[in-house]
């Protein structure tokens, strides 16, 4: 990512943001939507856990973006702004203010999550991108969705945006490390590392793949003796 050269303007433009009252009062609604988007995540993998006796994710991070990657996001979209538009600007170009990223451990639990939470009437569908089903060209994968969730505050009801990403505890592995891998500068190869990084993207996939074709076998096994069991039951009554 390109790095904003920060000069003294900047610097103070970054400072009245994080002072200003309304520009903390955007932030706090990305904050609440976090929350919900949150808890209807929570409440969907106790039901799991209850219902099927395992969860659906392994983990659930979230982060709200700084006031210094707003600026710089902004600013790189060469999006010209000023502390009376900030907020708008905010609001109707950055998707990913509030983001939640949510590991599952098998791919069709992403897709069955994901289903889930668009099911439900308070949530809007913005926007998805399926970089499972179409990888980026280096390898990347995860399921990409732009929500939209009422928040309830003092004032009244507001549509707040949420960037949700779902990947597999593997695709997640791949992007940390590639995440890590973007900083290093001046490598001499770089299309042979591009290349092998996509390579690695390719194996892990295949390794999702495996993974998900041996918890079917084992689902179609535990199937198959509940069914005997119901006829035993059935011949012993
Ligand atoms: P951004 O300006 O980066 O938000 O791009 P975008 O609005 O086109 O969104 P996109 O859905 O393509 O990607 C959004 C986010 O996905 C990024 O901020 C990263 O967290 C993640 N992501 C996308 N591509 C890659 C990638 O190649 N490698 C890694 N590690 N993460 C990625
Ligand atoms: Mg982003």
């Amino acid at each position: 990512m390109e790095k904003m050269e920060e000069t003294l303007e900047e610097y103070q433009y970054i400072k009245i943001l994080e002072s200003g009252r309304r520009f903390m009062e955007t932030m706090n609604k990305y904050r609440c939507a976090i929350m919900e988007v949150e808890t209807k995540l929570n409440v969907l993998n106790a039901e799991f856990s209850l219902q099927y006796d395992r969860n659906p994710f392994e983990s659930i991070k979230s982060r709200l973006k700084s006031p210094r990657s707003i600026i710089e996001k902004l600013h790189r979209r060469g999006i010209p702004f000023s502390q009376e538009t900030v907020e708008e600007l905010v609001e109707e170009n950055l998707y990913d203010v509030a983001g939640i990223r949510v590991v599952c451990a098998f791919q069709e639990d992403i897709y069955r999550l994901a289903d889930l939470l668009l099911r439900q009437d308070d949530i809007h569908l913005i926007r998805t991108k399926d970089y499972i089903k179409h990888p980026k060209p280096n390898g990347y994968r995860s399921l990409h969705l732009i929500l939209e969730i009422p928040v309830f505050l003092e004032k009244g009801k507001t549509p707040v945006k949420v960037e949700v990403q779902f990947r597999t505890i593997a695709m997640d592995f791949w992007a940390s490390v590639d995440h890590k891998l973007r900083y290093k500068k001046d490598v001499e190869d770089e299309a042979l590392i591009v290349e092998k990084l996509r390579q690695c993207a390719e194996t892990i996939s295949d390794l999702d793949d495996e993974m998900q074709r041996i918890r079917n076998m084992i689902e179609a096994g535990d199937r198959k003796n509940a069914g005997k069991e119901g006829k035993r039951n059935h011949a012993e009554n």
